[in-house]
């Protein structure tokens, strides 16, 4: 396993591997790996000739008052576990390499996707995380791009940066990887206190109660989303916390109708949920057809 710092010695050997009729999978992350990036790389490594994943904690996706300082950097166990699992290039760039001082003047923005759920309140996140990916896109040139659906918006954004910007890549979805819990995994697991892990797969037994809520008593969308968060805030009740958002859409990210009677059958809904639990910020979905 190669671990390359440099941005031009990185599209030189993708370049060149590319000459050579390699496939090329990516895997983009911001490090301190877990079990749901492992599947990642995994499935990256079944479907192309050589995978390449990126380490970068990506300054521009944190807002001021976010914790891009104390965003967790293991860079000894990520490289461990990318050798373990034979990726063959870790893109490992700094933050001067990726954002000379002072000379980056273009971002990449996706009108409406950007502004609703997350975006509603981490302003200029999703900004950050479109315009590193453009340019991961551009340095590492993959056939095959691996995310997340954990990270549901930012996914549907990539995919319609992928479309409106004529990429040639190819990006695969990937199903969220839970602990046996129901915890999604998340690299922000590692900041919850033993008390606040215990209770943290609670915002998977609220999206669960609510999608049972919309298939067995098939109330308005707004009386389930309001049923939820009570029940979600009893699960918390004896850990300080603090609901942001529980809103459905459908599958792309459309406002959907809130009488359920209206809404086509096979229509595919997504419900989203953000949780402060303590100081730890957690999201996640999940998707299932009315
Ligand atoms: O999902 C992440 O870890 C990041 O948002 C990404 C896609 C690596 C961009 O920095």
């Amino acid at each position: 396993m190669k671990v390359v710092k440099k941005i031009s010695l990185m599209q030189k050997t993708v370049d060149k591997l590319r000459c050579e009729g390699k496939s090329i999978g990516f895997v983009a992350t911001m490090g301190a790996l877990h079990k749901g990036h492992i599947e990642l790389i995994r499935k990256a490594k079944k479907e192309n000739d050589i995978v390449v994943v990126s380490i970068f904690v990506n300054p521009l996706q944190f807002g001021p008052k976010e914790d891009y300082k104390k965003y967790p950097r293991p860079i000894t166990k990520d490289l461990k576990i990318c050798r373990d699992e034979k990726v063959d290039f870790v893109f490992y760039p700094s933050a001067e390499e990726m954002y000379p001082y002072r000379e980056n003047l273009t971002y990449v923005e996706v009108s409406k996707l950007q502004y609703i759920l997350c975006g509603k309140y981490r302003p200029g996140h999703f900004r950050g995380v479109a315009t590193v990916v453009v340019k991961l896109f551009n340095i590492i040139k993959p056939h095959k791009a691996y995310f997340g659906e954990k990270d549901y918006q930012q996914l549907k954004i990539i995919q319609q940066i992928v479309k409106d910007l004529n990429f040639d890549t190819e990006i695969v979805p990937v199903a969220t990887l839970r602990e046996e819990s129901g915890l999604a995994c998340s690299s922000r697991n590692s900041y919850l206190s033993s008390s606040e892990y215990k209770v943290a797969n609670s915002l998977y037994k609220s999206l669960l109660y609510c999608k049972d809520l919309i298939l067995k008593k098939k109330w308005n969308i707004k009386k389930c989303i309001k049923k939820s968060k009570e029940y979600l805030s009893t699960l918390l009740s004896e850990i300080k916390h603090k609901i942001q958002y529980f809103e459905i859409y459908d599958t792309n990210l459309n406002i959907v109708n809130d009488d359920i009677s209206k809404i086509s059958p096979k229509t595919e809904l997504r419900i989203f949920v953000a949780v402060f639990i303590g100081s730890t910020r957690l999201i996640d979905n999940i998707g299932f057809k009315i």
